[in-house]
C-alpha cells in the first residue's frame, strides 16, 4: 500500500515530473499519447544506452544483449552501437537482427532445439558464437561441418544451481531442458566430442541460471562448480548468461549492472578463474526493463463491494507477465505524477478473461477515472516481445524518445495487419 507519489526511481533515468505531465527524454507523455494513441510503449534512449554501455564494460568484450527481452531493428542497432553483441534464440530473432544490419560477427545463437534451417543460416552467415545445447545438435553439426568452414562455439552447461526466482524462469537446475549437465560429465564429454569435429572451435562454456535474480549468490555457486571445467578444458571464455533482476515496484531494489559485473568477476576470481579467460554475460531485462513505460487510457470504472476496477485500452496482450508469473507492477496518473495516491484500484485490460489483470492493486490519485492517462513503469522487458493478438487486438506502437524528440520505431498493428495471414477470403474481397 502506498499513498505517496510514484517513486521516480522506477522510471527511466531522464524522467521529470511536472505538475500536470511527465517528461521522458525531454518529451511530454501527454503529447505522445495524443500523437501516437494508446496503448503505447515509450522507451528512453538515454536509459537504454546507459544500461547497454554499462553491460558492455562490466565484463570482458563479447557481452550480448538478450534480444528475447525486447527486439526490433532500432534496439538491435542501439545495443550494437553501445558495444554489445546480440543474443538470438530463434531463426526469427536472427532474421530480424540481420535485417537490422547487425554484422553476423556480433550475433550469438542460442536455442534448445535449433531447427536445421537455423543451424544452416548460422553457419552460412558466420556468427560470433554458436551456443551448443545438446547431443542431437552435435550430431547435426557433425553432418554439416565438412572441413571447409568454421564455427566458434560455446558449450551450454547446466551447473545444477537453483536460482531463487519463479519456477518458469529458472534454468540452471539439473532438471532442465537446457544444456549439458555438469555433474553427470556430459558437459565435459560435449567439449571433447565437439573438438573432434573439423572446423568446430570450442571457444568456451556458457551457463544461465535463471531470470529476475537479485543477488550474486547463484552466480557464485555456479562459478564454484564450473570453473574447474573451464580450467581443465583450457577454454578461453566463460559466459554467465543473463538474469540480473530489476525493481518493478516500490520497496524492491536491484543491483546495478556495474555491481552485478563486479560481484560476478570477484566470485570468478575467488573460484580460480584465470585472468586470461574472457568472462562475458548476456543480460536482457536489466538493459530494457526500466527504460520502458506503457501508456494506457482508462475507459471504464466499475465499483463492486470488494474493490474498484479500472479498465484500460490494453491488457494481457501487451503485458502478459502478471497473468503468467503473477508479476507486480505500479501505475501512476500521467497528468498528476506528484499527487498523493490514496485510491486503491485493480487495473484490468479489455480481454475476455477475468485473469486479464495488469496491476492487481494499484494506487492512484483520488480523481483518476474515466479518460485519465495512466502509465505502468518498468514495462520495457518481456512485454512487447511476449505481446499477442489475443481477441484480435493489434500490438501497440513503440516510440523511442531522446533529447526532446520522439521517433516511432514500431507502428501500431492495423486491422489490415491483423488479416494479412488469411488465405481463404470466403468470397469477401476485404478479407484477403
Ligand atoms: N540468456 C539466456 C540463455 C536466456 O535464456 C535468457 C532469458 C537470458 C540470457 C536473458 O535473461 P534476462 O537477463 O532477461 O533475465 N519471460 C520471462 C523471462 C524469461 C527469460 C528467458 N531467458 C519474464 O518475463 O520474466
Amino acid at each position: 500500500m502506498s499513498s505517496r507519489p510514484i517513486p521516480r526511481s522506477l522510471l527511466p533515468d531522464t524522467t521529470t515530473f511536472l505538475e500536470d505531465d511527465v517528461e521522458v527524454g525531454g518529451v511530454s507523455l501527454v503529447h505522445l499519447a495524443e500523437r501516437f494513441g494508446t496503448p503505447l510503449f515509450v522507451y528512453d534512449e538515454a536509459t537504454l544506452r546507459q544500461r547497454a554501455r554499462a553491460a558492455a564494460t562490466a565484463f570482458s568484450p563479447g557481452v550480448a544483449f538478450a534480444s528475447k527481452s525486447f527486439l526490433c531493428g532500432a534496439i538491435a542497432r542501439l545495443v550494437v552501437e553501445e558495444g554489445l553483441c546480440v543474443d538470438v534464440a530463434t531463426g526469427g530473432e536472427m532474421d530480424l537482427v540481420l535485417r537490422a544490419g547487425v554484422e553476423p560477427s556480433r550475433i550469438v545463437v542460442h536455442g534448445n532445439n535449433k531447427l536445421p534451417d537455423e543451424i544452416d543460416q548460422a553457419l552460412a552467415v558466420g556468427v560470433h558464437r554458436f551456443v551448443v545445447d545438446n547431443e542431437n545438435e552435435i550430431d547435426r553439426l557433425r553432418e554439416r561441418m565438412d572441413g571447409t568452414r568454421s564455427l566458434d562455439c560455446l558449450v551450454r552447461v547446466t551447473p545444477g544451481v537453483e536460482a531463487h526466482t519463479h519456477e518458469f524462469i529458472k534454468t540452471g537446475q539439473e532438471d532442465s531442458k537446457f544444456g549439458f549437465s555438469l555433474a553427470s560429465g556430459r558437459a565435459r564429454a560435449a567439449v571433447e566430442t565437439l573438438r573432434e569435429i573439423p572446423g568446430v572451435r570450442v571457444r568456451g562454456l556458457h551457463f544461465h541460471i535463471g531470470s529476475q535474480i537479485f543477488d550474486v549468490a547463484g552466480y557464485d555457486e555456479a562459478l564454484a562448480r564450473v570453473v574447474e571445467l573451464v580450467v581443465s578444458t583450457g577454454v578461453e571464455e566463460l559466459c554467465v548468461g543473463g538474469g540480473l533482476g530489476v525493481a518493478y515496484v516500490e520497496g524492491e531494489s536491484a543491483m546495478t549492472i556495474e555491481e552485478w559485473g563486479a560481484g560476478v568477476r570477484a566470485a570468478a576470481a575467488r573460484h580460480g578463474l584465470p585472468e586470461s579467460v574472457r568472462l562475458t554475460a548476456e543480460p536482457g531485462r536489466a538493459i530494457v526493463a526500466q527504460a520502458g513505460v506503457t501508456l494506457y487510457r482508462v475507459g471504464v470504472v466499475k465499483d463492486v463491494p470488494q474493490r474498484r476496477y479500472l479498465a484500460v485500452d490494453g491488457g494481457m496482450s501487451d503485458n502478459p507477465r502478471p497473468v503468467l508469473y503473477g508479476s507486480g507492477y505500479e501505475a501512476f496518473d500521467v497528468t498528476q505524477p506528484l499527487a498523493e495516491r490514496p485510491q486503491a484500484v485493480r487495473i484490468v485490460g479489455r480481454h475476455c478473461e477475468s485473469g486479464d489483470v495488469l496491476v492487481d492493486e494499484a494506487w492512484l490519485p483520488q480523481s483518476t477515472g474515466v479518460g485519465s492517462l495512466i502509465a505502468t513503469p518498468v514495462t520495457g522487458a518481456y512485454g512487447y516481445s511476449m505481446a499477442s493478438n489475443y481477441n484480435r487486438v493489434g500490438r501497440p506502437a513503440v516510440v523511442f524518445v531522446a533529447n526532446g524528440n520522439a521517433r516511432l520505431v514500431l507502428r501500431r498493428e492495423s486491422a489490415d495487419d491483423l488479416v494479412r495471414l488469411e488465405v481463404d477470403s470466403g468470397g469477401n474481397s476485404s478479407l484477403g
